[in-house]
């Protein structure tokens, strides 16, 4: 194991104990995809349900539609919108819950500790912010004090999240923690009951794991994520 790789998986708390495995075979069997474990969502509207300008912009249009948003009150509090971050064409979309204090200052999300974890996360599936993989939020304005956002929040901003699914078409969707997770799959469920399937996101396969900003906090969960991490790649390798 090389240098980087060892320093990735020590910060992950997860050395010695957990390897990458190469293929799909290898991975724990209780881990693998049946089709009774594949469930279906339509959690999110269409782009546009709500608008149906939104489901014909562009790039360049929805970025300065959320930008001017009013339609939910945290705009009123945030300093800025924090729209997405990375390759327009990734495989791998990774969406949070929303901006934190540090990405409300900067604008890019996932940019404080938990986005410090989420970069080593990614590293040790040979992934990079901005090469091949996304990130996003299911709000883009930072709700006060770091609160959840509210369910009319979170469907307020739906059609944006929607159309940069639809713009990205991405392989597999990562969703981090319990707010993008019950919210993309519209269920209550815990993460222990919605993470270890591939659920089904209107055609994408979508996986659901830990927020790095809880596994900051929940050492022993570390190691679960790992295993997420590491269905998610042979899930992307058992595609290619
Ligand atoms: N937590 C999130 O869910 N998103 C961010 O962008 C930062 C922290």
């Amino acid at each position: 194991m090389n240098t980087r790789r060892k320093v990735i998986l020590r910060e992950l708390g997860l050395t010695p104990l957990w390897r990458l495995r190469k293929t799909t075979a290898t991975v724990d069997s209780s881990l693998e995809t049946t089709d009774a474990e594949v469930t279906q969502t339509d959690a999110l509207k269409q782009p546009g349900e709500q608008n149906p300008e939104i489901g014909q912009m562009d790039w360049a249009q929805l970025a300065s539609t959320v930008a001017s948003c009013t339609a939910c009150p945290l705009r009123q509090t945030c300093t800025q919108t924090v729209f997405g971050v990375g390759d327009q064409n990734a495989d791998w979309l990774y969406i949070g819950e929303g901006p934190g204090a540090r990405e409300d200052a900067l604008g890019e999300p996932f940019v404080g500790q938990a986005g410090k974890l989420l970069d080593n996360m990614l590293a040790a599936i040979q992934l990079k912010r901005g090469q091949n993989v996304y990130i996003t939020n299911i709000v883009k304005c930072r709700p006060p004090n770091n609160r959840n956002p509210s369910e009319d929040e979170a469907k307020q901003c739906a059609p944006y999240l929607a159309r940069q699914i639809e713009l990205i078409k991405p392989k597999l969707i990562v969703a981090l923690g319990k707010v993008a997770a019950q919210n993309l799959l519209n269920s209550n469920d815990s993460i222990a009951n919605l993470r270890g399937k591939i659920h089904d996101f209107k055609g994408i396969p979508l996986i659901v794991t830990y927020h790095p900003a809880y596994l900051l906090r929940a050492l022993p969960e570390k190691a679960k994520a790992w295993k997420d991490l590491c269905m998610a790649r042979a899930f992307m390798e058992s595609q290619s």
